[in-house]
């Protein structure tokens, strides 16, 4: 049988305005009958686009195709018909080389076992020849949903901030920032407290009621998603999203690092900012933070012990390769009385100050006691301080595209 001739547009399917961009097809061995059904139902779909049409499969070590790199096809239709240990084959190469493209299978056998020998290659769609339009319209506006789903996804800015030493002013930056871009700024903001235990961001935000903290979402992270993360962060009224610490109660637990880093991955793709209140040093899980950052902050008061680590710090990651435009050095209850001026100290660390930040005993703990640091604008000279800087992430490349982690830091600490 014939496919139909009846005109079909998407929005019948995906209940929407077509992708901005096609999705490209490739097929692979089809029978000639159903090469000239598929090209005529491209040419009647307005959102579909058939990028090649290989007369044959791709032979195990053949050399690559052009269209076998990343990003690839959306779709490869491959014929099981003609050869289906050559088909499987194929069907396993692209699964391998092309994440992102979905494979169908073309046949006019449709005994479960093949069926399912079909899927285990890849293949996430098993369709019968003769070809029906409308499933096949399905099957590929499910690609094109999923498509968009990933477009839609935020690439969030990781802003990791890591103390030269315990009591530098990590907490209080990083829970006055996120606030500000929370409230005035309105972006959707989250912030991590990856202290192992007694993290101070809850307290500094006034929020005491929480059930679930980090490491319980690190330990959950084969089932991550949306969901779990949403029942898991806890609400501040500037709009600000928190995933505390565990409290000194609170056994350790063995923790693999590598799923703090996943957490880190998954979290990204949900708020346009997510910033890390590190505890000091170098530990495992901050390694992993870092490794990610956007920007890493090192937040130093200015006294010789703590600019020595900075300077220490520095040399580590430029060691490390670690791109030194994304560490920024924030001078902490900054003062002109300082006896360690500012040219002293970046002579000392070979580094520009990135922000100093007034020392304001009392207004810094006047905003922790009233837990929302966006609320203290007028009266805080801390809170105005870091304003601008907030704005100024703002100016960060689009927010919305999606973004791989930075593949250049993997290599960080010889990982
Ligand atoms: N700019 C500042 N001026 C005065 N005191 C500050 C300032 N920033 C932080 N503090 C105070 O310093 C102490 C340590 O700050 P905190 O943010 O907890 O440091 P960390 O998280 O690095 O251990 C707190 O009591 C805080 O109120
Ligand atoms: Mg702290």
């Amino acid at each position: 049988m014939k496919m139909g001739t009846k005109e079909t547009s998407n929005t019948s399917v995906t209940g929407g305005a077509p992708p901005a961009e096609p999705i490209a097809l490739v097929s692979i061995c089809l029978d000639p009958e159903a090469v000239n059904e598929l090209r005529d139902f491209v040419r009647r779909t307005p959102f579909l686009r058939l990028h090649a049409e290989l007369q044959s499969y791709l032979a195990d070590e053949g050399p690559n195709l052009s269209w076998m790199q990343e990003p690839g096809p959306d779709v490869c239709l491959i014929d099981f018909d003609r050869d289906r240990v050559s088909a499987t084959l194929t069907a396993e190469r692209i699964q391998e080389k092309l994440r992102n493209t979905a494979i169908f299978a073309l046949s006019r056998n449709s005994q479960p076992d093949l069926i399912i020998q079909a899927m285990r290659c890849g293949c996430s769609e098993y369709i019968v020849k003769p070809v029906d339009q409308e499933k096949l319209l399905e099957a590929v506006a499910r690609v094109g949903g999923r498509k968009k789903e990933k477009k839609d996804q935020f690439s969030g800015r990781i802003l990791t901030f890591l103390g030269a030493k315990g009591g530098s002013g990590v907490t209080t930056v990083a829970t006055h920032l996120g606030a500000l871009l929370a409230k005035p700024l309105g972006r959707r903001a989250l912030l991590v407290d990856l202290h192992r235990t007694c993290g101070e961001a809850a307290l500094f935000l006034g929020l005491t009621k929480y059930q679930y903290h980090f490491y319980d979402l690190v330990e959950s992270v084969d089932r991550l998603d949306r969901e779990l993360l949403g029942g898991y962060v806890v609400h501040h009224s500037t709009g600000l999203d928190l995933l505390p610490s565990p409290e000194l109660n609170e056994p350790e637990r063995r923790l693999i690092p590598e799923a703090v880093g996943q957490v880190i991955d998954f979290i990204r793709t949900q708020y346009e900012f997510v910033l890390l209140d590190c505890a000091p040093g170098l530990n495992a899980q901050n390694v992993e933070a870092i490794r990610r950052s956007d920007f890493l902050y090192l937040v130093t008061t200015p006294e010789v012990p703590a600019l020595r680590n900075v300077a220490r710090i520095l040399s580590f990651l430029a060691r490390n390769e670690f791109a030194q435009d994304k560490v920024q050095v924030v001078v902490n209850r900054h003062s002109k009385k300082d006896t360690i001026g500012e040219e002293e100290i970046e002579k000392a660390i070979r580094k520009k100050i990135y922000w100093k930040i007034p020392n304001q005993y009392h207004q810094v703990i006047r905003t922790i006691n009233a837990g929302d640091p966006s609320a203290h604008l007028e009266n805080s000279e801390v809170v105005r301080c870091l304003l601008p800087w907030a704005k100024g992430l703002l100016g960060s490349p689009d927010l919305k595209t999606s973004k791989k982690p930075s593949k250049g830091l993997l290599n960080l600490f010889g990982t």
